[in-house]
């Protein structure tokens, strides 16, 4: 019994619409898939990346996880970059983290919710890196706003500082990371002003205090 039937309705009608729209659309994309941009997410369900920046399927890789960490031995997602890169020569990495992530505001508290403890353990050390930058807000959610901008800003670094990016500049391969956020607020991404398209660059921010 297919009891989500009406999901099934609902792909029905989109898959309809993109054939209207388009009448070559999926047999096009059954080819092969050319996007020019990786992006590395929250999983949180209220941001959607293909729809935030009005992309269709095709057009954009996606890479999410719970408060959009990149870990170095994190092998899921060291491969998405390295297809993402080496395959599909992407030549941009967008890092976007969101306001009001409940993942960070779990870093910052340091609640106890489960094994997710050792996966948000990650953030809590973005937390503890930046402790004086955060202790100068009184409020918390000032501290969490910022956490995520933090946070945001450090795993861009962290895709930076992988083999794969690194090699990538090496070739002399175009590819540029970025650091965004969007707000759940207003439907609207901000560009935190980060955007590494070299070693140099690399070390650079990351000397920023
Ligand atoms: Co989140």
């Amino acid at each position: 019994m297919r009891i989500l039937n009406h999901l099934f309705e609902n792909n029905r009608k989109w898959a309809s619409t993109m054939t209207q729209r388009d009448p070559n659309f999926f047999k096009r994309l059954s080819h092969q898939q050319t996007p020019q941009y990786l992006w590395i997410g929250c999983a949180d369900s209220r941001v959607p990346a293909n729809e935030i920046v009005g992309l269709l399927p095709g057009e954009l890789f996606v890479h999410r996880n719970v408060a959009n960490v990149v870990v170095h031995s994190d092998l899921n997602c060291l491969s998405v970059i390295q297809y993402a890169v080496e395959t599909l020569r992407v030549q941009h990495i967008i890092v976007c983290g969101h306001y009001g992530c409940g993942g960070v505001l779990a870093a910052l508290r340091g609640e106890q919710l489960g094994l997710i403890d050792n996966w948000l353990r990650h953030v809590q050390d973005v937390r503890d890196k930046n402790f004086p930058a955060l202790e100068f807000f009184r409020d918390e959610a000032e501290r969490h706003h910022r956490l995520c901008e933090l946070n945001v800003v450090e795993q861009v670094l962290n895709v930076c500082r992988t083999t794969v990016v690194q090699g990538a500049w090496e070739r002399g391969q175009s590819l540029a990371v970025h650091g965004w956020i969007y707000s759940i607020g207003d439907g609207l991404l901000r560009d935190l002003d980060i955007c590494i398209t070299s070693p140099t660059e690399m070390r650079q921010r990351a000397a920023k205090p």
